[in-house]
């Protein structure tokens, strides 16, 4: 084998370890969810549901040229599983000050799970450009001591 073809392997073999670990520091010691995609279900609509004192479920759904819900309160502390869809084209979903980051894909829903352990306004933007309304695309999270 030639030398350069062996240092080409250690150097992508080293790289590929550091994106593992990096990967791993992700989920594991910054606590941040992988996102995942869930089954398609036709009867999903934009809605908060609470589960329990602490738990949340918010259903997104993203549209030319706007979010559903506009506007979600929650209390600090709480565990949010978020879904995301959207009901045309392609859309960007990213929650600023949070490691939230996905895109909204019609016929497909993607999920993931966070904490809210500040109080503030968390502002949604649509990062992925859409058409002529794609500034017009952002929503908020409202974070309030209980
Ligand atoms: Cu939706 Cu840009």
């Amino acid at each position: 084998m030639d030398k350069l073809e062996i240092k080409v392997m250690i150097w992508s073999g080293s790289l590929m370890v550091v994106f593992i670990m990096a990967l791993l520091y992700a989920t594991h010691a910054r606590n941040l969810d992988v996102p995942a995609c869930v089954p398609y279900d036709s009867n999903y609509k934009a809605q908060v549901k609470q589960i329990d004192s602490t738990s949340y479920e918010i259903f997104y759904v993203a549209k030319m040229w706007a979010f559903e819900p506009a506007e979600v309160y929650l209390p600090v502390g709480s565990e949010v599983d978020l879904y995301l869809t959207s009901q045309d084209v392609v859309h960007g979903f990213h929650i600023e000050k949070k490691g939230v980051n996905l895109m909204a894909v019609p016929g497909g829903i993607n999920k993931v799970n966070f904490k809210f352990n500040e109080p503030g306004i968390y502002r949604i933007v649509c990062h992925e450009y859409c058409g002529t309304g794609h500034q017009n695309m952002v929503s908020e999270i409202i974070v309030n001591h209980p």
